[in-house]
Parts: structure tokens; sequence; C-alpha cells
């Protein structure tokens, strides 16, 4: 039977079985989840192309000149913006880029999205205007944090100095983002659908730090500091007025407790309960990274700066 086929915006047919064989552009394809949607296409046997800096061609959300190329031939686009959907200029160029994707006859896109961030929303609404056949991640705080960023090295000092107060988040796994972003990168069911992802149970970050010195078997302890605290123990060394900024409204606008519930997101996705914070810890431990010796507590890494 022919597959269904339709009329692009720039005049191209195109069927549904084409954004199969044709490659699916990651965005942040070495990233938390970017990496890890990459590594579950490619087992797949689906064609990727890895959209970064470092990518072949390479894409820049700040050169604008490089995103055609990336798009060129693709035919569908997990979007995942850098560094974070809350800066200033991320709405207008997450919608750019939709705008551009939609009109190179690439109509389905995946967008990562960040819970509870009036910013984040924005830019969904931008992207959803696009017409683009949408799916949106609106996911919780990654779990990945503590081993894939700026918390490792909290993590590897044993102090977690944040504003985070005593309030509960819903950490999620980004292997469950991967998984259904790669649903819906290939299966059209999940065109349309808005998914609140967060992890199985809130945790506060007191609760997460002890559960990796359990697991570790070392202290780590989690010290509250002020928003004003972190902002100048951040400026003090060396992080750009801009990220302190940005740090600054993550914390008081996702972690203040307003986002503490859980969904039921990854189980509508994919029919099952999301991954456990003690199973993330225990794989990431087994894996090393946290370790390595002792560091500063301040000793925030190159992104930050
Ligand atoms: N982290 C969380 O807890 C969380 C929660 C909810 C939503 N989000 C959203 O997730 C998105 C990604 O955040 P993340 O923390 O997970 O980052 P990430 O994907 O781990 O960031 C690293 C990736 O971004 C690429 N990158 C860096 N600068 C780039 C640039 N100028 N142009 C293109 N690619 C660039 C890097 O590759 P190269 O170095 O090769 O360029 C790498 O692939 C953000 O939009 C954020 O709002 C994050």
């Amino acid at each position: 039977m022919d597959s269904p086929s339709k009329l692009l915006k720039n005049g191209r047919m195109q069927s549904t079985n084409d954004t199969q064989k044709q490659p699916t552009l990651v965005l942040g394809g070495t990233g938390k989840t970017g990496r890890r949607v990459v590594e579950r296409l490619n087992a797949r046997g689906l064609a990727v192309r890895v959209g970064s800096r470092s990518g072949q061609p390479p894409f820049d959300w700040e050169d604008r000149s490089t995103w055609a190329a990336a798009l060129d031939g693709v035919g569908s686009v997990y979007v995942s913006y850098y560094p974070d959907l809350a800066i200033p200029g991320a709405v207008e160029a997450s919608a750019a880029f939709a705008e551009l994707a939609v009109a190179s006859g690439v109509p389905r896109l995946v967008l990562l999205s960040g819970r509870g961030e009036p910013e984040a929303e924005r830019a969904e609404q931008a992207v959803r205007d696009t017409g683009a056949e949408l799916t949106i991640l609106r996911s919780s705080w990654f779990m990945q944090n503590f081993s894939e960023d700026y918390m490792r090295e909290y993590v590897l000092s044993g102090e977690i100095r944040l504003p985070a107060g005593d309030a509960p988040t819903p950490f999620l796994d980004a292997d469950d983002i991967a998984d259904v972003a790669v649903a819906a990168l290939t299966d059209d069911q999940h065109i349309g659908q808005l998914y609140e992802l967060t992890g199985p149970r809130a945790l506060t970050f007191a609760e997460a730090a002890q559960t990796i010195g359990e697991v570790m078997g070392r202290e780590i302890r989690y010290v509250p500091v002020s928003l004003e605290q972190h902002a100048a123990e951040a400026a003090e060394h060396g992080v750009s007025a801009e990220v302190v900024d940005l740090l600054t409204y993550l914390f008081s606008e996702v972690v203040g407790g307003r986002n503490a519930q859980t969904t039921d997101g990854v189980r509508r996705a994919l029919g099952r309960e999301p991954r456990a914070f003690g199973d993330y810890v225990r794989e990431a431990a087994a894996s090393g990274v946290w370790n390595e010796p002792m560091v500063s507590a301040h000793d925030y890494p190159e992104w930050v700066r």
C-alpha cells in the first residue's frame, strides 16, 4: 500500500515513511538527553545526525547560518535548546528554528522543555504556532545534573551548596526522556501530545544527597544557602552575570516547591513507570563518575563561566 503523502510548505511532497528513512537531527546530540536519543536511534538502525557545534555539519544556536545545512535532508528533529529555554532570546531562537524546519520540509519536531518554567512554556507555544507536528516533553529536573553537569562538582566535594530550600523535586532520569523522545520520533501516535515528565517520587536535595552518600559510602551533605548567597558565591568564582541570573531564576521558579507533584507522563507515553532515583544513583556510581578526588565546592565547570 502507498504511504500517505502530504504537500509541504515548500511545495514538496513527503510521505510519512520518509521521516523514518531520512536521518533524525538530534540537537544537543552529545549532551545529557541528546546523547541517549542518538544511542537509541542507532540501536534501532535508524540514521542520525548529531546537531551541535562539534557535529558534522556543525550546528550552533548562536549562528543561524549553520541551521539550514544541519536540517538538509533530515526527516525529524529532537530539539534541545542550549543552555536553557529561560535565557533571553531562547523563545525567539527556538521559534525561528522551528519555522525554518517546517519551511524546509521537516515538520516532525520533538521539543525538550522545562517543567514550571514560564519562559519554556512561551517557547512551546511559539514552536507550536509554526504548525509543526509537535510532541512536547515538559521535563522535571534531571537526575543526571548530579553526575553529568555542574552539580557533579558539588557531589565530589561532599557539599551540595544550593538555594533549593527543603522543597521536594521529582527528579527525572534522562534515560526516560530519551525513551519518550524516541517513541515520539518514530511513532505518529505521539504527535500533538504534551507529556509532563517527572520521576516516580519527589525528593528533597537533602534526601538526594543522602542517597548518593549511602551508595558511595561517604558523607555527602546538602547545605541550603539563600539565593543571594548562592549568586554571590557563584559570582566570586567567576560565573558570568548572565549565568548567575539563569541559576537564580531556575532555583526560584523551578525548585520552589510548586513543581513537587509527580505526573503520569512517562506511563502515558511508554506504558511503564519512570526510573527511581536510587536506581540512577547505583548506575552512576558504578560508572565511576563520582570517583575523582575531592575538589573545591565552588569549582564550577567551563559552561557556567
Ligand atoms: N538539566 C535539566 O535539569 C533540565 C530540565 C528540564 C529541561 N531542560 C532543558 O534541556 C535543554 C538542554 O539542557 P541540558 O542541561 O540537558 O544540556 P545538554 O544537552 O547536556 O547540553 C550539552 C549539549 O549542548 C550542545 N551545545 C552547547 N552549546 C551549543 C550551541 N551554542 N549550539 C548548539 N549546541 C550546543 C553540546 O554540544 P557541543 O559542545 O558539541 O556544541 C551538547 O551536545 C535546555 O533547553 C533546558 O532548558 C533541562
